[in-house]
């Protein structure tokens, strides 16, 4: 079975190909970013525009031969959350696709997408396990019993991990999203240099906040944050404070759970140092493992879209012509 996965959630183009038996054959991305980086963050308006005139093309690419295009047995888009705008686009291109070559249209949650991209490359995950979803709207600690039953344990109370991280990087002067370049700043921060507050770890539950953290390096950054060491210092102490955060309530609800295996997922799961902490953890606390994705596959991108669209088909063969958004849509709610 072939599965198309359309992926319009954001400021990513993503039109991937899976294969139930080969795996994933196409992944193709048109990323935006260079368009938002002079506003410092994305235009909604802009951005669904751009969407328009990258999905075409890059169908195209996907389907060189023309013939190709008659295989795909099923189309997977990103139905929410998101930009409405967005996610009209990817909407109505996966149902006027579909229409016209006469095959099912599913439209799935791009966070339950997240979650389970590792499985791409992992087949062996299985469930129950925990999952740290970390993206750039959302941070949730997360127990997934099975494929659609999940339930939420923690949650940001104001910016998201993947938000503050790119809040901080835009303040060290770093172009929009900052996540990736605060990051490489940060490898040549000394540690330890500065230490960083890290709100509500002493709160019962396993809920998250940031904006406290972000005003406070905002401090910092304008009492000190000069030469470029300095601002490395700067970014290496809030990476530091925001992966300790992530990690003292990842483990707080695996002890409760009595569970060993975790998946940290989405965009924030791509941090080098996260990854490296979160191995370490798993093995010293709980002779756990931990699983994500390689780094072209926690961003956004069709293939988990596709890769959701086939789990999802098998349990229900569930299709759905009417164009479906839905900009708030939580993974509990499924
Ligand atoms: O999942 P994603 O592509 O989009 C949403 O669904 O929100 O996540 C994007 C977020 C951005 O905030 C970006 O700065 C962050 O992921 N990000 C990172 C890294 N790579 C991407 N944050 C920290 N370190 C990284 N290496
Ligand atoms: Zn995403």
């Amino acid at each position: 079975m072939k599965i198309l996965g359309i992926e319009t959630s954001c400021d990513d183009t993503g039109i991937a190909l899976y294969d139930s038996d080969k795996g994933l054959l196409i992944n193709k991305i048109y990323n935006q970013k260079k368009l938002h980086n002079i506003y410092g963050g994305i235009v909604p308006e802009l951005a669904s525009r751009e969407h328009m005139k990258a999905i075409i093309s890059l169908l195209k690419q996907t389907f060189r031969k023309k013939n190709m295009i008659e295989d795909i047995n099923l189309i997977a888009y990103a139905a929410g959350p998101g930009l409405v705008g967005s996610l009209l686009v990817g909407a109505t291109f996966a149902c006027s696709l579909g229409l016209s070559l006469n095959i099912p249209v599913l439209p799935v949650n791009h966070m339950e997408a997240h979650l389970l991209s590792p499985m791409l490359e992992f087949k062996s995950i299985k469930f129950p396990f925990i999952a740290l979803l970390v993206s750039g709207k959302h941070t949730q600690i997360i127990a997934a019993y099975e494929l659609g039953k999940y339930e939420i344990l923690g949650n940001c109370l104001d910016d998201a991990a993947g938000e503050a991280f790119d809040k901080t990087a835009n303040l060290l002067g770093l172009s929009y999203p900052g996540g990736v370049q605060l990051s490489k700043l940060a490898s040549q921060g000394i540690k330890d240099y500065f230490y960083f507050p890290r709100p509500m770890i002493n709160h019962p539950g396993l809920n998250f906040s940031f904006s406290g953290l972000k005003t406070f390096t905002a401090q910092i950054i304008n009492k000190c944050g000069q030469s470029i060491q300095e601002k490395a210092n700067i970014a290496r102490a809030f990476e530091d404070a925001v992966i300790d955060i992530l990690l003292i309530k990842t483990k707080k609800a695996l002890k409760e759970k009595k569970w060993k295996r975790l998946i940290i997922a989405g965009g924030v799961s791509a941090n080098y140092l996260l990854r490296k902490k979160s191995e370490q953890m798993m093995e010293k606390y709980f002779n756990g493992k931990v699983f994500y994705s390689s780094v072209k596959f926690c961003t956004d991108n069709g293939a988990m879209i596709a890769y959701l669209g086939f789990l999802r088909y098998l349990e229900a063969r569930d299709s759905q012509l009417e164009i479906l958004v839905k900009p708030k849509w939580s993974i509990s709610d499924l």
